[in-house]
C-alpha cells in the first residue's frame, strides 16, 4: 500500500483569444480602472467557437502526461473538475479518456465550482494510498465564456477559460500530498449558480430569455464568503498539520479576486509574497485556477523542493477547502 500520493507531472492550456478590459468597455458600462482596482484583472482568455472544455482539458493534460513521463493508456482513472461540462450527459471525463486514448477506466466528472480541483486531488489521494490506483489524472478545466453573461457587468468581467492537469501517482518523495479537507454549506447555493438548465428548472424558451441559464452572483455576500473560508481552510491546515507560518513556503490560492487574497493575508501570518497569483492574466477560470497555478508556479521555481505548499479553494455550492503538498 502507497504511503503517499504525489503529483508526477503538470501542464496547463489557455485559449489564445484575449479578452481585455478595453474590450469589455465596448460590452457593457464598465472601465479598465473599475476592473483592475476592484479586481486586479488585467484580461482573460476566450475559447474559440467549438473549443470546449474536454478540448481544454485534453490539452492541458497531454502537457501533464509528457511531464510525468506516463502514457495515457498507463492511467487508472480520470477526474475532471468543471462546471462546465461539454454536456450534461455524459461526463466530460468520458470524452477526455476517449481522446486521450485512455484505457477503459473509471472517468468522471466532480461538480464542485472553483473548489472541484481541491475535491478531486483528494479523491484521487485516497485511491492511490489505498492502493486501487497506481496513476490518475486530475484536471480542471471550465469555459466560463459559455455561461457568462456579457451583458451583466458585475459578472462578466471576472471570468476567463482555461484548463489545468497534474498526473498524481504513488509517492515518490516529491510534490506529496500530506493532507486535503473539504467543506460545504449548501445553505448558500443561491449565492453562487446558474438558475435554469437542470432538472428544477429545465431550459425553455423562457428560461433563456429570462437570461437564467448564465451565472449569477452576489458579489459582495460571496467576497466575504470567500475571506473568511480560505482563511479558514489555510489556518485549519496549518493547525492539523502543526505547521508554523515560517514552515509554508507557498500559499497558492483560488484565483478570484486579489483583493480577495489581500484580505486572506491580512488575516494570516503568512507573508504576502509567498502567495501565488496569475489571475490578472486569466481572470478567474474556476476549477482550472489552482491546477493552472500550479503548472505556472512550479515552471517559474515559485514551488522549490521540500517546501510547503498550501492550496486554498472556495466556490458555489457553497464548498472550500485546502490541500497542503510537500513540493
Ligand atoms: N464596472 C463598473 N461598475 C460596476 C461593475 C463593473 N464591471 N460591476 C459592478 N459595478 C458597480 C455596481 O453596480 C455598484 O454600483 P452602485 O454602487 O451604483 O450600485 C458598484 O459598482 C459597487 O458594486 P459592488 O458589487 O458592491 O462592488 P464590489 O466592490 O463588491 O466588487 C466584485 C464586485 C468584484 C464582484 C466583488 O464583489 C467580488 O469579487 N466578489 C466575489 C466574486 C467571486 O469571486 N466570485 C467567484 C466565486 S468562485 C466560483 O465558484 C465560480
Amino acid at each position: 500500500m502507497a504511503v503517499r500520493s504525489s503529483i508526477l507531472g503538470t501542464g496547463s492550456y489557455l485559449p489564445e483569444k484575449r479578452i481585455t478590459n478595453a474590450d469589455l468597455e465596448k460590452m457593457v458600462d464598465t472601465s479598465d480602472e473599475w476592473i483592475m482596482t476592484r479586481t486586479g484583472i488585467r484580461e482573460r482568455r476566450m475559447a474559440a467557437p467549438g473549443q470546449n472544455t474536454s478540448d481544454l482539458a485534453v490539452e492541458a493534460s497531454r502537457k501533464a502526461l509528457a511531464s510525468a513521463g506516463i502514457d495515457a493508456k498507463d492511467l487508472d482513472m480520470i477526474i475532471v473538475a468543471t462546471l462546465t461540462p461539454d454536456a450534461l450527459l455524459p461526463a466530460t471525463a468520458c470524452m477526455v479518456q476517449h481522446k486521450l486514448g485512455a484505457r477503459m477506466v473509471a472517468s468522471f466528472d466532480v461538480v464542485a465550482a472553483c473548489s472541484g480541483f481541491v475535491y478531486s486531488l483528494s479523491i484521487a489521494d485516497h485511491y492511490i494510498r489505498s492502493g486501487s490506483a497506481r496513476y490518475i489524472l486530475v484536471i480542471g478545466a471550465d469555459v466560463l465564456s459559455r455561461v457568462v453573461d456579457y451583458t451583466d457587468r458585475g459578472t462578466c468581467v471576472l471570468f476567463g477559460d482555461g484548463a489545468g492537469a497534474v498526473v498524481m501517482g504513488p509517492g515518490n518523495g516529491r510534490a506529496e500530498v500530506l493532507y486535503a479537507k473539504l467543506h460545504a454549506d449548501g445553505s448558500g447555493a443561491q449565492k453562487l449558480y446558474i438558475p435554469a438548465g437542470g432538472s428544477a428548472i429545465p431550459a425553455s424558451r423562457e428560461t433563456v430569455d429570462a437570461r437564467l441559464h448564465f451565472i449569477k452572483l452576489s458579489g459582495r455576500e460571496i467576497f466575504k464568503f470567500a475571506v473568511t473560508a480560505t482563511a479558514e481552510a489555510i489556518r485549519e491546515a496549518m493547525e492539523d498539520l502543526n505547521l508554523s507560518p515560517g514552515d509554508i513556503g507557498a500559499v497558492i490560492p483560488h484565483q478570484a479576486n486579489v483583493r480577495i487574497v489581500d484580505s486572506v493575508a491580512e488575516r494570516l501570518p503568512i507573508a504576502r509574497e509567498k502567495y501565488f497569483l496569475n489571475l490578472d492574466r486569466y481572470g478567474n477560470t474556476s476549477a482550472a485556477s489552482i491546477p493552472i497555478a500550479i503548472d505556472e508556479a512550479a515552471g517559474r521555481d515559485f514551488l522549490k523542493p521540500g517546501m510547503h505548499v498550501i492550496l486554498a479553494a472556495f466556490g458555489g455550492g457553497l464548498t472550500w477547502g485546502s490541500a497542503v503538498l510537500r513540493w
